[in-house]
């Protein structure tokens, strides 16, 4: 008999978690107004609101928090950061961050000014906020395919290289500092970019002189993908593909706390020393000095060891496995999602599941609290309310896709986990036709308005 699969690891400490009653649920969702990131995590029994720093390090990863060198500057485990980026990553300069989005600022406070556009494959909200914050935009240059959840595509990720170049010939390169890579790309459903269409991005970028950055939060699981599904890369190990993937970008940022599995930290890659010289002004200001930028030492020796482990083989498949597992339980029911599932969650294609919930009353906002009060299950809304209003017009900006997703946090939840997720949004799916209105807001802020809105049901 073949053997079947089973995850590359066992379980040395466990965290309890606690089922609630559907009338506390009830209670405690109306009393967050409706925002699930009000809700206090105890009243969650399976948070699904994002895979990032949510991970479970290794004791390898513990016994580097234990070996931590908390020296201010030139600390030892700055050191061992620092080499296991160039050995894995391939950049000579690099600058540590608190976390992703603190990379983005740093490295946006040297690259972007007022007016500039940034083209990119669907920037993930905080990087949008960064670009729009600095009076830029943001444009999205997407392939089509990812937009309709039920196109099969291996890497509905790309970059479609004609948007790309018309941005680059509707404007001077002087306009445009940078192109935006993400990998996976988080907000189009988690979805890989193939090597292939690294490489064109790089190559078309280059002719224009438009430096190429990836946003590299989920770079080990965009690798797997190039190993499963990419012609020519099946016998390639996973760190050969990374090396060769971030070859065809001139610097990176990344939050080290999605594939690189730690809880807190981020850092920049540059291959450029003037601009890393430029960026190590803002990183003092802004984060600390250049060997720790907001880290302590602890935490850049686990994030050292944490790159090392997301980039083996057998950790991407269970990880990876775990997802497309969730997918097809969920499927099953008939529920539609983005498919092929993607690297870190499954995102629900709300259009479809709510048809007669129009995008103006936040249907994958109203699908998330639902979801809660069934099972205590926690998603994320990545819809209407996450576009946020246009910084000119202030009009509600309507995505193409109106998702929850429901991100997996690494090496936390089993398959019995996985199969109380999909039973509880098959419950929902069951009684969707009951479900008539949506929600409105009743408060928001100017910027990035999903993190801390106020709502009540219609
Ligand atoms: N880029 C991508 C693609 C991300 O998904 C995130 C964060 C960031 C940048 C910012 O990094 O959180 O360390 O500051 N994504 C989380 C999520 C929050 O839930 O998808 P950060």
């Amino acid at each position: 008999m073949e053997l079947p699969f089973a995850e590359p690891f066992k379980i040395k400490m466990v965290e309890s978690i606690h089922k609630s009653t559907r009338a506390e649920r009830e209670k405690r969702i109306q009393e967050a107004k409706y925002n699930l990131f009000k809700l206090r995590s105890e009243y969650v029994y399976i948070d699904l609101l994002t895979d990032s720093g949510t991970g479970a390090m290794s004791d390898k990863q513990w016994s580097e928090i234990m070996l931590g060198d908390e020296s201010y500057a030139g600390a030892s485990s700055y050191y061992k950061l620092k080499e296991t980026i160039k050995d894995l990553l391939g950049f000579e300069f690099f600058l540590p961050t608190h976390q992703g989005r603190a990379a983005e600022n740093v490295l946006f406070s040297v690259l972007i000014k007022e007016g500039n556009i940034v083209p990119g494959n669907s920037h993930f909200d905080t990087t949008k906020g960064h670009i729009e914050f600095r009076k830029a935009k943001a444009v999205d240059c997407t392939i089509d395919e990812a937009f309709d959840t039920q196109i099969i595509h291996p890497f509905k990720g790309n970059v479609d290289l004609n948007k790309l170049e018309k941005v680059y010939k509707t404007y001077p390169k002087e306009q445009i500092p940078l192109v935006i890579v993400t990998l996976t790309c988080n907000s189009s459903g988690g979805q890989p970019v193939s090597m292939a269409n690294l490489k064109a991005v790089y190559d078309l970028s280059h002719k224009y002189s438009i430096p190429v950055y990836f946003d590299s939060a989920r770079f080990a699981e965009n690798a797997y993908f190039i190993k499963i599904r990419e012609k020519g890369y099946e016998n390639k190990t996973i760190k050969e593909i990374v090396k060769e993937m971030f070859t065809y970008a001139d610097g990176m940022t990344m939050s080290s706390k999605k594939d690189a599995i730690v809880n807190i930290g981020g850092f920049i890659g540059f291959r450029d020393e003037n601009i890393f010289k430029q960026a190590s002004v803002f990183n003092i200001m802004f984060e600390g000095y250049i060997t720790y930028g907001g880290m302590a030492g602890r935490d850049m020796g686990a994030l050292s060891q944490g790159l090392k482990e997301a980039t083996e083989f057998e950790y991407l498949e269970s990880r990876v496995g775990q997802i497309a597992y969730l997918g097809q339980k969920i499927m099953g029911y008939g529920i539609p999602i983005q498919v092929p599932t993607g690297g870190h969650a499954i995102f629900v294609d709300v259009k479809r599941f709510f048809p007669h919930i129009p995008q103006s009353e936040y249907p994958a906002q109203l699908l998330g609290c639902e979801l809660y009060i069934e099972g205590g299950v926690r998603g994320v809304e990545i819809g209407t309310l996450m576009a946020d209003r246009d910084p000119v017009t202030r009009i509600d900006r309507y995505p193409a896709l109106e998702l929850l997703r429901l991100a997996v946090p690494r090496r936390v939840y089993t398959n019995n986990h996985m199969d109380y997720i999909a039973a509880s949004l098959a419950n929902v799916w069951e009684r969707r036709n009951d479900i008539k209105r949506g929600l409105k807001i009743t408060y928001e802020a100017p910027i990035m308005r999903h993190f801390t809105v106020e709502m009540e049901r219609l």
